[in-house]
Protein backbone atom coordinates (compact mmCIF):
# COMPACT_ATOMS: atom_id res chain seq x y z
CA UNK A 1 0.00 0.00 0.00
CA UNK A 2 1.48 3.40 -0.89
CA UNK A 3 2.13 5.62 2.27
CA UNK A 4 -1.43 8.20 0.94
CA UNK A 5 -3.53 4.91 1.08
CA UNK A 6 -1.92 3.67 4.35
CA UNK A 7 -2.83 7.36 5.98
CA UNK A 8 -6.41 7.19 4.79
CA UNK A 9 -6.59 3.84 6.05
CA UNK A 10 -5.17 4.85 9.71
CA UNK A 11 -7.87 8.39 9.85
CA UNK A 12 -10.60 6.65 9.01
CA UNK A 13 -10.06 3.86 11.76
CA UNK A 14 -9.35 6.58 14.03
CA UNK A 15 -12.16 8.71 13.54
CA UNK A 16 -14.38 5.62 14.00
CA UNK A 17 -12.44 4.63 17.23
CA UNK A 18 -12.68 8.21 18.57
CA UNK A 19 -16.41 7.69 18.86
CA UNK A 20 -16.10 4.87 20.89
CA UNK A 21 -15.64 4.62 24.66
CA UNK A 22 -12.58 2.92 26.17
CA UNK A 23 -13.76 -0.03 26.85
CA UNK A 24 -15.76 -0.82 23.59
CA UNK A 25 -12.37 0.02 22.26
CA UNK A 26 -10.72 -2.63 24.18
CA UNK A 27 -13.64 -5.36 23.93
CA UNK A 28 -15.53 -4.91 21.13
CA UNK A 29 -14.65 -6.84 17.68
CA UNK A 30 -14.34 -3.30 15.93
CA UNK A 31 -12.06 -2.01 17.68
CA UNK A 32 -8.43 -0.40 16.80
CA UNK A 33 -7.60 -3.54 15.27
CA UNK A 34 -10.54 -4.65 13.29
CA UNK A 35 -12.68 -7.44 13.45
CA UNK A 36 -11.22 -10.35 15.61
CA UNK A 37 -7.38 -8.81 15.12
CA UNK A 38 -5.15 -7.46 18.04
CA UNK A 39 -7.04 -6.21 20.51
CA UNK A 40 -5.69 -2.66 22.03
CA UNK A 41 -6.38 -4.13 25.89
CA UNK A 42 -3.38 -6.05 24.90
CA UNK A 43 -1.05 -2.82 24.57
CA UNK A 44 -2.71 -0.14 26.90
CA UNK A 45 -1.42 0.44 30.59
CA UNK A 46 -3.32 2.01 32.75
CA UNK A 47 -3.45 5.59 33.53
CA UNK A 48 -5.61 5.63 36.08
CA UNK A 49 -3.00 6.76 38.93
CA UNK A 50 -1.63 9.76 36.86
CA UNK A 51 -2.08 13.23 38.15
CA UNK A 52 -3.93 15.13 35.55
CA UNK A 53 -5.47 11.70 34.18
CA UNK A 54 -9.48 12.48 32.59
CA UNK A 55 -11.21 9.12 31.95
CA UNK A 56 -12.90 11.01 28.86
CA UNK A 57 -9.63 11.36 27.21
CA UNK A 58 -8.83 7.81 27.73
CA UNK A 59 -9.62 5.60 24.88
CA UNK A 60 -7.22 2.85 26.12
CA UNK A 61 -5.11 3.82 22.76
CA UNK A 62 -1.23 3.69 24.24
CA UNK A 63 1.05 1.31 24.25
CA UNK A 64 3.43 2.90 27.78
CA UNK A 65 3.33 5.88 29.60
CA UNK A 66 5.84 8.30 28.20
CA UNK A 67 4.93 10.81 30.53
CA UNK A 68 6.60 8.81 33.19
CA UNK A 69 9.64 9.01 31.45
CA UNK A 70 10.00 12.27 30.19
CA UNK A 71 11.01 14.51 32.54
CA UNK A 72 9.01 17.35 31.86
CA UNK A 73 8.85 20.33 34.32
CA UNK A 74 6.59 23.30 35.42
CA UNK A 75 6.58 25.83 33.16
CA UNK A 76 7.65 23.67 30.03
CA UNK A 77 5.90 23.77 26.44
CA UNK A 78 5.36 20.05 25.62
CA UNK A 79 4.35 18.78 22.61
CA UNK A 80 2.37 15.39 22.04
CA UNK A 81 2.24 13.45 18.57
CA UNK A 82 -0.61 12.03 17.40
CA UNK A 83 -2.93 12.98 20.38
CA UNK A 84 -6.27 11.56 20.30
CA UNK A 85 -8.39 12.65 22.54
CA UNK A 86 -6.13 14.46 24.68
CA UNK A 87 -5.06 11.37 27.21
CA UNK A 88 -1.81 12.47 27.46
CA UNK A 89 -1.85 15.93 27.31
CA UNK A 90 -3.79 16.33 30.11
CA UNK A 91 -1.67 14.50 32.13
CA UNK A 92 1.42 16.53 31.05
CA UNK A 93 -0.62 19.84 31.61
CA UNK A 94 -1.08 18.58 35.73
CA UNK A 95 3.35 18.88 35.43
CA UNK A 96 3.71 22.31 33.25
CA UNK A 97 1.34 23.94 35.34
CA UNK A 98 -0.23 27.46 34.56
CA UNK A 99 3.10 28.71 33.68
CA UNK A 100 3.54 25.74 30.74
CA UNK A 101 2.13 25.26 27.56
CA UNK A 102 0.60 21.94 25.85
CA UNK A 103 -0.16 21.10 22.33
CA UNK A 104 -1.38 18.26 20.65
CA UNK A 105 -1.13 17.46 16.77
CA UNK A 106 -3.53 15.31 15.34
CA UNK A 107 -4.78 14.95 11.32
CA UNK A 108 -7.79 13.03 11.96
CA UNK A 109 -10.71 15.43 12.57
CA UNK A 110 -12.86 13.37 14.90
CA UNK A 111 -10.15 12.72 17.50
CA UNK A 112 -9.74 16.47 17.23
CA UNK A 113 -12.98 17.62 18.30
CA UNK A 114 -12.96 15.08 20.97
CA UNK A 115 -10.07 16.75 22.35
CA UNK A 116 -11.20 20.09 22.07
CA UNK A 117 -14.10 18.96 23.88
CA UNK A 118 -12.50 17.59 26.30
CA UNK A 119 -10.09 20.77 26.86
CA UNK A 120 -12.92 23.13 26.84
CA UNK A 121 -15.10 21.34 29.79
CA UNK A 122 -11.32 21.44 31.80
CA UNK A 123 -11.15 24.94 30.74
CA UNK A 124 -7.35 25.29 30.75
CA UNK A 125 -6.15 27.85 28.40
CA UNK A 126 -2.73 26.62 27.78
CA UNK A 127 -3.46 23.33 26.14
CA UNK A 128 -4.48 23.13 22.49
CA UNK A 129 -5.09 20.47 19.43
CA UNK A 130 -3.42 21.31 15.81
CA UNK A 131 -4.28 19.76 13.05
CA UNK A 132 -1.45 17.97 11.03
CA UNK A 133 0.72 15.15 9.85
CA UNK A 134 3.62 14.40 11.96
CA UNK A 135 5.49 13.86 8.82
CA UNK A 136 5.38 17.21 8.02
CA UNK A 137 4.44 19.28 10.94
CA UNK A 138 2.81 23.12 10.53
CA UNK A 139 4.92 24.22 13.51
CA UNK A 140 7.53 26.19 13.80
CA UNK A 141 11.59 25.81 14.63
CA UNK A 142 12.83 25.03 18.27
CA UNK A 143 10.03 25.97 19.95
CA UNK A 144 9.39 22.36 22.13
CA UNK A 145 11.48 21.86 25.87
CA UNK A 146 10.04 18.19 25.65
CA UNK A 147 8.33 15.97 22.92
CA UNK A 148 5.51 12.86 23.84
CA UNK A 149 4.03 10.18 21.76
CA UNK A 150 2.20 6.90 22.49
CA UNK A 151 1.80 4.53 20.08
CA UNK A 152 1.58 6.67 17.04
CA UNK A 153 5.07 6.29 15.09
CA UNK A 154 4.55 3.09 14.08
CA UNK A 155 1.62 4.33 12.53
CA UNK A 156 3.42 6.67 10.67
CA UNK A 157 4.66 5.58 7.29
CA UNK A 158 8.19 7.71 7.01
CA UNK A 159 9.30 7.18 10.75
CA UNK A 160 12.92 8.86 8.96
CA UNK A 161 10.61 12.02 8.33
CA UNK A 162 9.10 11.94 12.00
CA UNK A 163 11.95 11.74 13.88
CA UNK A 164 13.27 14.43 11.89
CA UNK A 165 10.32 17.01 12.20
CA UNK A 166 11.15 15.80 16.18
CA UNK A 167 14.39 17.43 15.71
CA UNK A 168 13.06 20.54 13.83
CA UNK A 169 11.02 21.68 16.33
CA UNK A 170 12.39 20.79 19.62
CA UNK A 171 14.54 23.37 21.43
CA UNK A 172 18.29 22.82 21.70
CA UNK A 173 19.19 21.22 24.72
CA UNK A 174 14.98 19.60 24.58
CA UNK A 175 14.64 16.03 24.19
CA UNK A 176 11.94 13.50 23.19
CA UNK A 177 10.08 10.51 24.82
CA UNK A 178 8.09 8.13 23.06
CA UNK A 179 6.03 4.74 23.78
CA UNK A 180 5.78 2.72 20.52
CA UNK A 181 5.31 -0.68 19.25
CA UNK A 182 8.46 -2.10 17.38
CA UNK A 183 9.33 -5.76 16.41
CA UNK A 184 12.34 -7.82 16.90
CA UNK A 185 13.25 -10.09 14.80
CA UNK A 186 11.64 -10.58 10.99
CA UNK A 187 7.92 -10.80 11.13
CA UNK A 188 6.25 -12.20 8.52
CA UNK A 189 5.61 -10.29 5.37
CA UNK A 190 1.51 -11.83 5.79
CA UNK A 191 0.90 -10.00 9.19
CA UNK A 192 2.95 -6.90 8.27
CA UNK A 193 1.19 -6.00 5.01
CA UNK A 194 -2.48 -6.69 6.33
CA UNK A 195 -3.85 -2.94 6.64
CA UNK A 196 -6.43 -3.79 9.65
CA UNK A 197 -3.32 -5.02 11.44
CA UNK A 198 -2.05 -1.49 10.49
CA UNK A 199 -4.55 0.11 12.12
CA UNK A 200 -3.73 -2.36 15.27
CA UNK A 201 0.10 -0.88 15.59
CA UNK A 202 1.31 -4.21 14.59
CA UNK A 203 1.74 -4.00 10.43
CA UNK A 204 3.55 -0.61 10.38
CA UNK A 205 5.98 -1.46 13.50
CA UNK A 206 9.63 -1.63 12.18
CA UNK A 207 12.78 -3.61 14.01
CA UNK A 208 13.74 -2.20 17.07
CA UNK A 209 17.32 -1.48 15.51
CA UNK A 210 16.33 0.30 12.41
CA UNK A 211 14.24 2.27 14.72
CA UNK A 212 16.53 2.98 17.36
CA UNK A 213 18.70 3.90 14.28
CA UNK A 214 16.88 6.07 12.55
CA UNK A 215 17.00 8.11 16.04
CA UNK A 216 20.80 8.09 15.91
CA UNK A 217 20.49 9.42 11.97
CA UNK A 218 18.80 12.58 13.33
CA UNK A 219 21.51 13.33 15.12
CA UNK A 220 19.70 12.60 18.77
CA UNK A 221 21.87 12.03 22.08
CA UNK A 222 21.80 10.07 24.96
CA UNK A 223 18.95 7.69 23.50
CA UNK A 224 17.83 5.20 26.24
CA UNK A 225 15.59 2.76 26.05
CA UNK A 226 13.44 3.04 29.74
CA UNK A 227 10.96 0.15 29.43
CA UNK A 228 10.22 -2.87 26.85
CA UNK A 229 7.37 -4.85 27.05
CA UNK A 230 6.65 -8.17 24.87
CA UNK A 231 3.41 -8.65 23.24
CA UNK A 232 1.93 -12.00 23.39
CA UNK A 233 0.02 -12.95 20.17
CA UNK A 234 -2.20 -15.56 20.93
CA UNK A 235 -2.67 -18.46 18.42
CA UNK A 236 -5.91 -17.72 16.98
CA UNK A 237 -4.77 -14.33 15.30
CA UNK A 238 -1.64 -16.21 14.14
CA UNK A 239 -3.63 -18.42 12.88
CA UNK A 240 -5.49 -15.91 10.90
CA UNK A 241 -2.58 -15.00 8.78
CA UNK A 242 -0.24 -17.81 8.77
CA UNK A 243 -0.67 -21.22 7.88
CA UNK A 244 0.83 -23.77 10.78
CA UNK A 245 4.16 -24.06 9.14
CA UNK A 246 4.60 -20.74 9.26
CA UNK A 247 2.97 -20.35 13.35
CA UNK A 248 5.81 -22.90 14.68
CA UNK A 249 8.30 -20.96 12.24
CA UNK A 250 7.10 -17.64 14.17
CA UNK A 251 7.65 -19.56 17.91
CA UNK A 252 10.99 -21.32 17.28
CA UNK A 253 12.17 -17.95 15.57
CA UNK A 254 13.82 -15.26 17.73
CA UNK A 255 11.08 -12.92 16.80
CA UNK A 256 8.07 -11.01 18.22
CA UNK A 257 6.58 -7.85 18.81
CA UNK A 258 7.33 -5.29 21.88
CA UNK A 259 6.00 -2.05 23.10
CA UNK A 260 9.40 0.32 23.99
CA UNK A 261 9.63 3.46 25.64
CA UNK A 262 12.24 5.90 24.66
CA UNK A 263 13.84 8.71 24.79
CA UNK A 264 16.77 11.12 23.28
CA UNK A 265 18.06 14.54 23.21
CA UNK A 266 18.58 17.25 20.82
CA UNK A 267 21.96 18.68 21.75
C1 LIG B 1 -3.14 4.69 18.60
S1 LIG B 1 -3.86 6.30 18.59
C2 LIG B 1 -3.07 7.02 20.00
C3 LIG B 1 -3.78 8.23 20.52
C4 LIG B 1 -3.19 8.82 21.80
N1 LIG B 1 -1.76 9.03 21.69
C5 LIG B 1 -3.51 7.95 22.99
O1 LIG B 1 -2.60 7.30 23.52
O2 LIG B 1 -4.69 7.93 23.38
C6 LIG B 1 -3.02 7.05 17.21
C7 LIG B 1 -3.37 8.51 16.97
O3 LIG B 1 -2.38 9.03 16.08
C8 LIG B 1 -2.98 9.77 15.04
N2 LIG B 1 -2.08 9.70 13.88
C9 LIG B 1 -1.66 8.60 13.22
N3 LIG B 1 -0.82 8.94 12.22
C10 LIG B 1 -0.69 10.30 12.26
C11 LIG B 1 0.04 11.24 11.47
N4 LIG B 1 0.80 10.87 10.44
N5 LIG B 1 -0.07 12.55 11.79
C12 LIG B 1 -0.85 12.95 12.83
N6 LIG B 1 -1.59 12.11 13.59
C13 LIG B 1 -1.50 10.79 13.32
C14 LIG B 1 -4.34 9.09 14.85
O4 LIG B 1 -5.26 9.98 14.27
C15 LIG B 1 -4.72 8.72 16.28
O5 LIG B 1 -5.41 9.73 16.94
Amino acid sequence: MKAEDLKYVVKDRYSQIANQSKIQNETSCCGVGGCCTIDYAVFAESYDKEKGYNADADLGLGCGIPTQFASIKEGDSVLDLGSGAGNDCFVARAIVGETGKVTGLDFTDAMLEKARKNVAKLGFTNVEFVKGDIEEMPLADNQFDVIVSNCVLNLVPDKTKAFAEIMRVLMPGGHFCVSDVVIKGELPEKLKQDAEMYAGCVSGAIEMDTYVGIIHQQGFQEVEIHKQKEIVIPVEILKEYLTDEEILQFEKKEIGIFSITISGEKS
